[in-house]
Parts: structure tokens; C-alpha cells; sequence
């Protein structure tokens, strides 16, 4: 596979470390800076691994040079069953690249995904995605539109409406069932999203920039919706952004991946106490995590990422 980019290796993370030693010896949380981007960071956690990713290569072909574009390259992660992870980094890195081959969409060159150890070859009802515009079938009202995933798995209407109404209730949408997507705001569609997402009850929900398309303070209170949703239900959450303050208020872990091809820079524990709420982002401990976080960006960009 050839790329259109240099290759790139352990030693810019070393130069990361000699650059902003002050950052991950202060904070004693940096599980790893990957100085061999290959070698996966495992933690002590007697919890399950419900998602693991090894070594995974995407690359697109383009059609007119014959070249391939890496885009994910060589990442290894490890989720554990009820934690909430993010992947951080630029825009245009390969996160959704990465999200999407893990739900199944985009197929990986090299590599492995596995979801409670069953490899993943295609999209499968353990995992749920709810992608940053909300893609509701228009025809269907909002209770309905909870139920399709159901349905489409075999389960009669009425089951599927006595189990979509927990979920209804859990993100507030009572009231609403008979609404269609069209008379809800963006905030509303993406909480209907995000029920239909849980009402499958997958073993992995990912989530790619959800909020994205938001107004800020939508997106504040959204933040705060999913962060009380995600304690309630104790889901395995893979999600992606480029909003630093989502990624630390939401998550147990943030993965920060580099400019593309995407490979792990740093793995980070949140070891803010849950649970946790909208007014933690005040904080000296979130500002500091914040700043953590951003110096490795910024330093990965410096040494010739490009933002
Ligand atoms: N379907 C595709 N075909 C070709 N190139 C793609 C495709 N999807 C994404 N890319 C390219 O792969 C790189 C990573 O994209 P993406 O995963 O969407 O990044 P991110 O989500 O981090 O912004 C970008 O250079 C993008 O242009
Ligand atoms: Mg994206």
C-alpha cells in the first residue's frame, strides 16, 4: 500500500514527550504516549474488553492515481465493557474513517475489529451508530421511528413500543411519539436518534461528532443529556470529536489520534469523579485535563501534522 503521506513513527511522540514533559509528569494520567504506536496500551480493569481494535489499517484508492490514501494506520484500542472512550483529533485525521469501519461500513485493509470477541465483518445489531445529522425516516412519527430498528429485528409492534417507551421516558421524549421529525428542533431529532440508537440495545454504541451540527447551547445541554443518559445506562460508548471540552466532560478515556493517517499519539484517563455534571467544565481539574490534551494536538501539529 503506498501513502500519500510521509511515514510516520514512534520518535515524533518522544519528541512530544521531551516537548511537554510538564503536562503528563503534573498529571500522572497520560496511560501512554505512544512511543511505538504499535504497541497497544492495556489497562488493569477486570472488566470484559467488549470492543477491540487491533492493528487496524483503512485506506481509500483513488480511482484516477491507482495510489491508495492511508487514513487509519496501524491503531490498536481497547474498550471495556461500560466505559465511555472518545477519540480526539484535526479534522479530516480519520476519525470517522475509524468509526465507521468499526460499525461496519468502511472495510479495513489490515487489521482486526472485534465485538465481544466475534470478529466484525460487516454492520451487525450489536453495535448502534447515531451519526452527527440525525437520520430519521421522515414518514415515520418519532415513536415509531424508535421502534424501527426493533421491528426490523423481528420484534412485533407491540413488544417494540412497550421497550422504545423506556427509552422515551430516559431521554424525555414523552409527549413527543406522535410528533414526526419535521416539528421537532435539531436538539429533539438527535435525542429521538439517540433513543432509537439505545432502544437496539447494542453491546457498543458509537456516536460521531453527535452534537456537531447543534447550536452551542444545544450542544451544552445535549452534553449534559447524554453525560446523565450514558451514567443511567452504563453503556460501552465509542465517540468521536474534535470538541476537546465534550470529549473530557462525557469520557473515562480520551484517545488522541494524530494527523492523518491517524495513529494513537496518547491514551488519557478523566479520573473526574462521576457522577458528573455540565458545571465540572469550571473546574481547575477539566481546564487542566483541557490544556493536557490540547498541547498534544498542538504538538502534532507543530512537528508537521497541519491543522
Ligand atoms: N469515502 C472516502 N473516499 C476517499 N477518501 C475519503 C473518504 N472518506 C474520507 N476520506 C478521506 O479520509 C481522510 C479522513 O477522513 P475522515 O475519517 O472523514 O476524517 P475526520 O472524521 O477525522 O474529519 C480525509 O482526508 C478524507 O478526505
Ligand atoms: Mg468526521
Amino acid at each position: 500500500m503506498t501513502s500519500a503521506h510521509p511515514e510516520r513513527n514512534g520518535a515524533e511522540s518522544t519528541e512530544l514527550l521531551a516537548k511537554y514533559p510538564a503536562a503528563s509528569k503534573k498529571m500522572g494520567n497520560v496511560v501512554k504516549f505512544a512511543s511505538d504506536n504499535r504497541r497497544p496500551y492495556t489497562p488493569v480493569d477486570s472488566r470484559i474488553i467488549k470492543l477491540s481494535v487491533k492493528d487496524l489499517v483503512i485506506g481509500y484508492l483513488d480511482k484516477q492515481t491507482g495510489n491508495t490514501m492511508v487514513a487509519v494506520d496501524k491503531v490498536t484500542v481497547d474498550i471495556r465493557e461500560g466505559e465511555f472512550v472518545t477519540i480526539v483529533g484535526l479534522s479530516g485525521c480519520g476519525k470517522s474513517t475509524f468509526l465507521n469501519s468499526v460499525a461496519g461500513l468502511v472495510k479495513h485493509q489490515q487489521g482486526e475489529i472485534r465485538v465481544n470477541d466475534r470478529i466484525v465483518t460487516g454492520p451487525g445489531r450489536d453495535r448502534s451508530v447515531v451519526f452527527q445529522k440525525a437520520s430519521l425516516l421522515p414518514w415515520r412519527k418519532v415513536g415509531r421511528n424508535i421502534t424501527y430498528g426493533l421491528e426490523l429485528s423481528g420484534m412485533k409492534p407491540a413488544e417494540a413500543r412497550i421497550k422504545a417507551s423506556h427509552y422515551v421516558n430516559l431521554i424525555r421524549l414523552n409527549g413527543f411519539e406522535d410528533h414526526y421529525p419535521h416539528q421537532l428542533s435539531g436538539g429533539m431529532q438527535q435525542r429521538v436518534n439517540l433513543a432509537r440508537a439505545l432502544a437496539c440495545d447494542p453491546e457498543v454504541l458509537l456516536l460521531d461528532e453527535p452534537f456537531a451540527a447543534l447550536d452551542a447551547i444545544t450542544r451544552e445541554l445535549m452534553q449534559g443529556e447524554l453525560l446523565e443518559l450514558c451514567e443511567k445506562v452504563g453503556k460501552t460508548v465509542l465517540m468521536v470529536t474534535h470538541q476537546i471540552d465534550e470529549a473530557v466532560l462525557l469520557s473515562d478515556r480520551v484517545i488522541i489520534f494524530s494527523a492523518r493517517p491517524a495513529h494513537v499519539l496518547a491514551d488519557i484517563s478523566i479520573p473526574i469523579p462521576r457522577p458528573r455534571k455540565n458545571h465540572v467544565k469550571d473546574s481547575d481539574q477539566f481546564r487542566e485535563l483541557m490544556a493536557q490534551i490540547w498541547s498534544v494536538i498542538e504538538g502534532n501539529a507543530n512537528i508537521g501534522g497541519g491543522i
